[in-house]
């Protein structure tokens, strides 16, 4: 509990009796100010048909109470779920000691037992869009350390649309409902897509069944993004994290999704919460995947590369520790709504790469949850790590503690002082010090290789996969403007000939039948965008 360590500001509250007046009793109804509430079912007003007064307190309080009942949602990820479980670690990475690699606590002594916050999400539309939408899944985990917060940051899908953060409000306005008619366009995207060719591996994983997760229970969850992992002695290694549902991985087809939509819109949340009451408590293994730190120019692909996939035979996975959900949220808002992840919260003996994607991300998470939920974010339960906060921060607007420390002179808010105040923590391993240099660019990386892990892995799905992934193509590809289709149909066939001759044929088909409307992927929609277009040529 945050207050525990903390000198509440708000006073009487913690520390004096519960008073009640006569009458009442620890059910009765009051205002925030502790006044017994009455009359709870007319406002006050001049004879009984009106009209008001001003005055009324109570009424007053609970209106505008609910008018701020709202906080900014996500710009992404705003449509989410969250349950609370524990993180048991191996203490072994294969048949080595994982402290060869990590000297992270979290990693340390097998089975050793960390509780989790987990919150599982779709990205595009907002906070009560529908489930069954054909969109990435989050996967956000915060690990409440002896050491302090580590959130892993991940979605299911193991590689992302593009590799460098500048484009990351680019690709999120494509995909999110056009900025004139609100609603989700495929030419949007397409025509987004078609200039950004690393963006096919993922959207051939996208648009196939592995865009449309069953539920949050069977799918996996992936960090995305190359991190690094630092020893006792300072020395580093690149990493990749995996969880792996041992409910095994189900995927819907397009068709099968509209049937759960027609149906039921939450039907994602609903699964999770009633598995999690029933005490069929989910589980996923957390496997690692590990590459000696450096640019590794043997390799086709850059190791720092999000939109890559580290092949599995050269780089095993690595079992390391097990996640158990088994307790929802007693409060929707107060957990899941105001929690707030970010890649930048790492503890010691895990660090980042030079990644520069990460880097992107890791400035934005903290910043917009300084603006969505408040500059004092951290102090809300479901974000304060479970463990001793000392800092010298103070004030702010909803500051609801102090954190001094048990014997903290409380005039001393700052460091160093000899008066009793808060003093740094001593260093826990060697210090991880790469050498970085170079010429400061504005450039993209070398090893490109925007198509060949896509065509590696349009050949690897079966054969149900790949026929709803051309199905859902040539559906979202149809409204589009020739010379899009045209563009797409290119980089298909880089990716694999046969994929690229599909699009093109169904493509060609559908024209010799009907002439669609624009709308959002895998539905038609009215068109209005596209005739606007038109007409300003
Ligand atoms: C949420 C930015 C890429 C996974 C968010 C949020 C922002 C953001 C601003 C909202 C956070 C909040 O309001 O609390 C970015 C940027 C990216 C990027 C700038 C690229 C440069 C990625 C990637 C992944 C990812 C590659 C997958 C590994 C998530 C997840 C959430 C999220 C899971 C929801 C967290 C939650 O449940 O609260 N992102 N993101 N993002 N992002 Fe990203």
């Amino acid at each position: 509990d945050a207050m525990e360590h903390g000198i509440s500001v708000t006073g009487a509250g913690d520390s004096l009796d519960k008073r009640m007046a006569e009458g009442e009793d620890e059910r009765t109804l009051t205002t925030r100010q502790g006044h017994p509430v009455k009359y709870n079912q007319n406002i006050r007003t001049v004879g009984n048909r009106g009209p008001a007064t001003l005055e009324n307190y109570h009424f007053i309080e609970k209106i505008s109470h609910f008018d701020r009942e709202r906080v900014p949602e996500r710009v992404v990820h705003a449509r989410g779920a969250g349950a609370h479980g524990f993180f048991e670690t191996y203490g072994k990475v294969g048949d080595e000691p994982i402290s060869k690699y990590t000297r992270a606590k979290v990693f340390q002594d097998a089975g050793k037992r960390t509780p989790v916050f987990v919150r599982f999400s779709t990205v595009t539309h907002g906070i009560h869009s529908p489930e069954t939408l054909r969109d990435p899944r989050g996967f956000a985990v915060k690990f409440y350390t002896e050491d302090g917060n580590w959130d892993l940051v991940g979605n299911n899908l193991k590689i992302f649309f593009i590799r460098d953060a500048m484009k990351f409000p680019d690709l999120i306005h494509a995909f999110k409902p056009d900025p004139v008619t609100n609603i989700q366009d495929s030419e949007r995207i397409f025509d987004f897509i078609s200039n950004t060719p690393e963006a096919m591996h993922m959207i051939t994983f996208l648009f196939s069944p592995w865009g449309i997760p069953a539920n949050y229970r069977q799918m996996q969850g992936s960090g995305v993004n190359t991190y690094k992992w630092v020893n006792k002695d300072g020395e580093a290694v690149l990493v990749k994290y995996h969880w792996e549902p041992k409910q095994g991985i189900k995927n819907l087809t397009q068709k099968e999704a509209e049937e759960v939509q027609a149906k039921n819109f939450n039907h994602a949340t609903q699964d999770l919460y009633e598995a999690i009451e029933r005490g069929d408590y989910p589980e996923w293994e957390l496997y690692v995947q590990i590459m000696s730190d450096g640019e590794h120019p043997e390799l086709d692909f850059d190791p720092l590369d999000d939109t890559k996939i580290w092949p599995r035979d050269q780089f095993p996975w690595l079992p390391v520790g097990r996640m158990v959900l088994n307790k929802n949220p007693e409060n929707y808002f107060a957990e899941v709504e105001q929690a707030a992840f970010g890649t930048g919260v790492l503890v010691d003996g895990l660090d980042f790469s030079d990644d520069k994607m990460l880097q992107g991300r890791t400035f934005s998470y903290s910043d917009t949850q300084r603006y969505r939920v408040g500059a004092n974010y951290l102090q809300l339960p479901i974000n304060a790590p479970k463990k001793h906060v000392a800092t010298n921060q103070r004030d702010g607007q909803m500051t609801y503690y102090v954190d001094l420390a048990p014997g903290q002179n409380p005039h001393v808010n700052y460091e160093p002082s000899s008066l009793n105040g808060l003093k740094e923590a001593r260093p826990s391993g060697k210090e991880y010090t790469p050498h970085v240099e170079g010429k400061l660019v504005r450039e993209s990386i070398d090893r490109t290789s925007n198509f060949k892990q896509a065509g590696e892995t349009y050949r690897a799905f079966s054969g149900f996969e790949r026929d709803d992934l051309i199905l859902n193509l040539v559906n979202s590809l149809k409204t589009c403007r020739p010379r899009i289709q045209e563009k797409m149909i290119e980089m298909f066939t880089k990716c694999d000939e046969d994929y690229g001759r599909r699009v093109a044929e169904g493509l060609k088909q559908h024209h010799e039948k009907d002439e669609s409307s624009h709308g959002p992927i895998g539905a038609t929609g009215t068109g209005e965008a596209v005739k606007q277009a038109e007409n300003k040529g």
